[in-house]
């Protein structure tokens, strides 16, 4: 595979390896950098028997336990819908490095308790804002609105750091189990499939099927 096709395109490793390292610290710059393509991810998850996708910033990567945090808002709908049914499939795409990144893996909806507090203690009071929202997400309304009633809008500094609005924020930590990886390239495309193995002794492995692109 040609590596050359772009000036700021990090070498693409050849071995699976290394293509699993690399591809964390993608993710995790995802995390970290928020001009970054990975700063958006789109997470795909059933509604009502129906696809539905919606796109969420990664807040947190442990690379111990393989979980990825996004941050939502209890009220908001897709809830209701992982409640049902926690599979979930998260999508990145990296224009830059031409890599795209298919994650799948299970929910864990995190609220009100020591794991929500210790993280809502660590957020910017801009970060609080939106969980201040006094009508939730995709609640149907007859005119179009900023999910602030006027008077709550005013208050938002203050209220921002209410137990009502820590009461509205929710983790959604999602337990990674394959990732597919493809990175495009004018002289061949590469696509390689990982897949979490844990041992009964909770020992984990990732084992590697290369696939044609
Ligand atoms: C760039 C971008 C980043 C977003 N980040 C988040 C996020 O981190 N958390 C979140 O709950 N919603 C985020 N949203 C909004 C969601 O995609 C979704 O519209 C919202 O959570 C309402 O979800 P619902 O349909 O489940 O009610 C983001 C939207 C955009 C366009």
């Amino acid at each position: 595979m040609n590596n050359k096709n772009s000036s700021t395109r990090p070498p693409t490793p050849t071995e699976p390896k290394a293509l699993l390292a690399q591809s964390w610290d993608l993710i995790q710059c995802g995390v970290q950098q928020r001009k970054h393509s990975y700063h958006a991810v789109y997470m795909s998850y059933i509604a009502n028997n129906t696809p539905r996708s919606a796109t969420l910033v990664p807040r947190h990567l442990d690379r111990q336990h393989f979980t990825l945090n996004c941050h939502t808002d209890i009220r908001s709908g897709k809830i209701k819908h992982l409640r049902k049914n926690n599979q979930v499939c998260l999508l990145f795409w990296c224009r830059e490095h031409k890599t795209q990144l298919r994650l799948n893996g299970t929910v864990t909806i995190q609220h009100d308790n020591t794991f929500t507090q210790a993280i809502w203690e660590s957020l910017r009071p801009m970060s609080r804002v939106c969980y201040a929202a006094d009508i939730a997400p995709s609640t149907e309304t007859t005119t179009s609105n900023s999910g602030f009633t006027t008077a709550q809008w005013e208050n938002r500094q203050t209220l921002c750091n209410s137990s009502d609005a820590y009461q509205h924020f929710a983790v959604l930590q999602v337990h990674i189990e394959m990732i597919e990886r493809l990175d495009l390239c004018v002289t061949g495309h590469q696509k390689i499939r990982f897949k979490k193995l844990t041992s009964p002794e909770s020992q984990t492995t990732w084992i590697h099927q290369w696939l044609a692109p």
